[in-house]
């Protein structure tokens, strides 16, 4: 198959041409075709969250189990009663407060939506995208779009165009390139559909965004547990995600202290013949003896590991790196969302120092 790429900015998004791509691309959903899109968390890869047969399509296009359900993206606020059961009155606040950006809610599904688009699941994740491409994309396909992160199944979400096409060019019918991802990690989902709102997965809208608007909010007890624990509520959640091709350890501690030990494993690891990368901060990224220094940028502003972390560790596979340690990264605002995805990449390897 011949993977279609169109890059829409915002210079040319008044264009002929990229409106003209945006139909077509809506048409291709419609037609039960896979649109790959930028949205502001990372890249989703779209299908017709309505029609069984492009939920299967999404599935086969990423290699992803059939049991790990969609998020469904729409474009209007209208659009929602008729995906759901019913709009809890926290859905209504958190609508207001935080759509459309990077938050998914989960609701009771109603009959419209297919058994496939949610994994066999009763419930339906909803978002409503910031991006313009997105929101331009999702109404020209007829308002619901099923999506996922738009990578091969078990790699880092995609927070650049060309990162998609490594992965399913050839494999879907269009990519829509709208340059590098602004938050680089994926929305913070909710469930609202038993007793209090529960965060399954941490993202851009912390738990402190979510208490101000509703008061007590709760963390899944899955997403702290490590391996054999409780299984996080989230079907995807379970998965191991988001793993380098390396063996990744976090090592985590006081500055000088976290320094001196990594060059001391990137020294060992050099006499066994290991290629070490390192995971730095521009403070720090100087003082690294290793093949591979990358900065997650600067440690007092944690939006900047959360944007970076997907590239980096996409970059030490190219580079195939045998074995990477990476600094801790503070865990204030989107910080928390950035130590669960790298603790996720590291299978749990953490040393404190
Ligand atoms: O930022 C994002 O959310 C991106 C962009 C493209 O919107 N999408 C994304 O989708 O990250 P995906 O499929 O990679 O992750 C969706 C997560 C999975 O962990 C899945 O198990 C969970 O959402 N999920 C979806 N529907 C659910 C449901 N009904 N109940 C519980 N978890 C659900
Ligand atoms: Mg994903």
């Amino acid at each position: 198959m011949n993977t279609e790429l169109f890059k829409i900015t915002d210079e040319n998004r008044e264009t002929q041409a990229a409106v003209s791509a945006i139909e077509r691309a809506g048409k291709i959903l419609k037609s039960g075709g896979l649109v790959a899109f930028p949205t502001e968390t990372v890249y989703g890869l779209g299908g017709d969250a309505l029609n069984p047969q492009s939920s299967r399509k999404i599935y086969a296009a990423k290699g992803r189990p059939s049991d790990n359900p969609l998020i469904v993206h729409i474009c209007r606020w209208e659009d929602l009663a008729a995906i759901v059961k019913e709009i809890p009155g926290a859905a209504e606040k958190l609508g207001r407060a935080f759509w459309p950006g990077p938050l998914t809610m989960i609701f009771e599904k109603s009959e419209l939506i297919p058994a496939e688009t949610t994994g066999g699941l009763a419930t339906v994740a909803v978002r409503m995208p910031e991006d313009k491409t997105a929101l331009a994309l999702i109404q020209a396909a007829g308002g619901y779009v099923a999506a996922p992160s738009a990578n091969i199944s078990g790699r880092p979400s995609p927070t650049l165009a060309k990162y998609v096409r490594e992965d399913l060019g050839g494999r879907i019918d269009m990519i829509l390139d709208g340059g590098p991802s602004c938050i680089g990690l994926e929305s913070t989902i909710v469930d609202l559909t038993e007793g209090a709102p529960t965060i399954l997965r941490p993202g851009c809208i912390t738990k402190e965004m979510l208490s101000k608007v509703l008061g007590e909010v709760e963390t899944d007890r899955g997403l702290s547990e490590t391996e054999g624990g409780e299984a996080p509520k989230a079907p995807g959640m379970k998965y191991r995600h988001y793993a380098p091709k390396a063996e990744l350890t976090i090592i985590t501690g006081e500055e000088e202290a976290v320094v001196k030990r990594i060059n001391g494993l990137l020294e060992a690891a050099m006499k066994k013949g290991l290629r070490g990368g390192v995971i730095a901060t521009d403070a720090t990224k100087d003082r690294y003896r290793a093949a591979s220094v990358k900065s997650a940028g600067d440690r007092a502003n944690e939006e900047e590991p959360a944007r970076e972390l997907y590239r980096i560790l996409r970059e030490f596979d190219e580079e195939e790196m045998d074995v990477i340690y990476s600094e801790a990264f503070a865990e204030s605002g989107i910080g928390q969302a950035v130590m669960n995805r790298l603790l996720k990449a590291a299978g749990h390897r953490l040393e404190k120092v």
